[in-house]
């Protein structure tokens, strides 16, 4: 069959029309007229399979599905990303919003900071979107160029000794974390990856006097310890957290809630900016990161509270003017929804990795609330996936 793509949908495949019924092809362009074949037919839509497959310059990138738009060019990914946002709300909420939404560029390879790779015998490499089928690779274009060296120190290990099953890596400012797991003698892989690794985990023990990485952002430091969320973009990362600073230094806010807040990062950045924060996480061991990074910054104008963000707000009586939300894709629960809803705070900014739930949410807080600025960040290139931030302004 042959088809025109004429415009893509919110996971970056083409959308076809085929006899009145939408095919949904990934690894297309809007405007290329493509042939492909129906791999699975459904009663409203089917999904097609791009028969004119693309060179690309990742050899594994038809095989792996950690990226999904790398055939587009830069500025075709961020044009995607801009149009499929912009779609969200127009069609999830009523909000009277007609500004452009900008959307901040990185670096569009070699961004990520952190990986999770899978080992199986001498190979190592990722598991295939959805399955337990190793990808064997040799290269990853998202990773940071340091990483390579790590991974290669790694599958030299793995060449002649068998048992690691799973290993993470994380470098922030230059220092490496490698997290194993599987069987392995402690001494080997102390001798073996020490002191290239600043800080090395085999099954949960730490073999190295360091367990955390430290990194600075801004003119903060922070600690990340092992299982601590922390974003994977270093300059996507900055590019967030200085649009929520430019909003909150416009707005002359008092107490400020950094719900969902990790390990501190945003409540930390904001403390000089308001008279006291409140950060409240799920996570107990990145809170104690978070309480540790207040401490080494000596920074005395926020708590910590390890706790569910629903349970928080129904224990905590304090009166925000500034709630910060930063949730997981799922977005903010239906009671949260609620309390936030009945402490109405002055401004509510939304930091989202996902538009459809970020569209529900503040679709729900309409009542209340207006939309003042949206601005994205692009800190997955090459992926569907995009952080979008919205300020929220109280109805007076
Ligand atoms: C997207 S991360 C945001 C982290 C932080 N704002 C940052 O920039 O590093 C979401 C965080 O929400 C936490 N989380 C998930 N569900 C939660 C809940 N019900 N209550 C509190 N925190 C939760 C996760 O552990 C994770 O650290």
């Amino acid at each position: 069959m042959k088809g025109e793509v004429l415009g893509y949908d919110h996971f970056g495949r083409g959308i076809v029309k085929c006899n009145g019924k939408v095919v949904f092809v990934p690894y297309c362009k809007k405007g290329e007229i493509i042939s492909f074949a129906i791999v699975d037919e459904k009663r409203q839509y089917a999904i097609g399979e791009n028969l004119e497959k693309k060179k690309s310059i990742c050899p594994f990138y038809l095989l792996c599905g950690g990226c999904q738009i790398l055939h587009l060019s830069y500025p075709e990914q961020l044009l995607f990303k801009q149009e499929k946002v912009k779609n969200i709300l127009k069609r999830y909420t009523k909000y009277d919003y007609e500004k452009e939404i900008p959307i901040l560029s990185t670096e569009p390879f070699f961004y990520r900071n952190k990986v999770v790779l899978h080992i199986e015998e001498d190979r190592l490499g990722f598991y295939q979107e959805e399955s337990q089928k190793l990808v064997p690779f040799a290269q990853c274009l998202l990773l940071k160029k340091e990483m390579q060296e790590a991974i290669l120190k790694l599958r030299e290990y793995i060449q002649t000794r068998k048992g690691l099953e799973e290993a993470m890596i994380r470098i922030l400012d230059g220092q490496v974390m490698l997290v194993l797991k599987g069987k392995a003698d402690v001494e080997e892989i102390r001798s073996f990856f020490f002191p290239f690794c600043h800080v090395l985990f085999l099954n949960g023990q730490a073999l190295t006097k360091e367990k955390k990485l430290k990194t600075t952002i801004f003119d903060t430091t922070f600690l990340v310890s092992k299982d601590a969320f922390f974003q994977v973009n270093d300059l996507g990362l900055r590019k967030i957290y200085q649009v929520v600073l430019d909003w909150v230094k416009s707005l002359s806010c008092t107490v400020a809630f950094d719900l969902y807040c990790g390990t501190g990062t945003l409540s930390l950045l904001l403390a000089p900016y308001v008279q006291k924060v409140y950060g409240v996480e799920l996570s107990k061991e990145a809170i104690l990161d978070a309480k540790e990074n207040q401490g080494q910054n000596r920074i005395s104008n926020v708590s910590f509270f390890a706790s569910d963000v629903g349970h928080f707000l129904q224990r905590n009586k304090a009166t925000p003017d500034l709630i910060v939300v930063d949730p997981p894709r799922a977005g903010l629960a239906k009671n949260v929804r609620r309390d936030i809803k009945k402490r109405r705070p002055a401004y509510l900014i939304y930091v989202s990795c996902d538009p459809m739930t970020l569209a529900r949410d503040i679709e729900d807080l309409r009542e209340f609330y207006l939309l003042e600025d949206v601005i994205m960040v692009d800190e997955f290139p090459n992926t569907y996936h995009v952080e979008c931030l919205c300020l929220l302004k109280r109805k007076e």
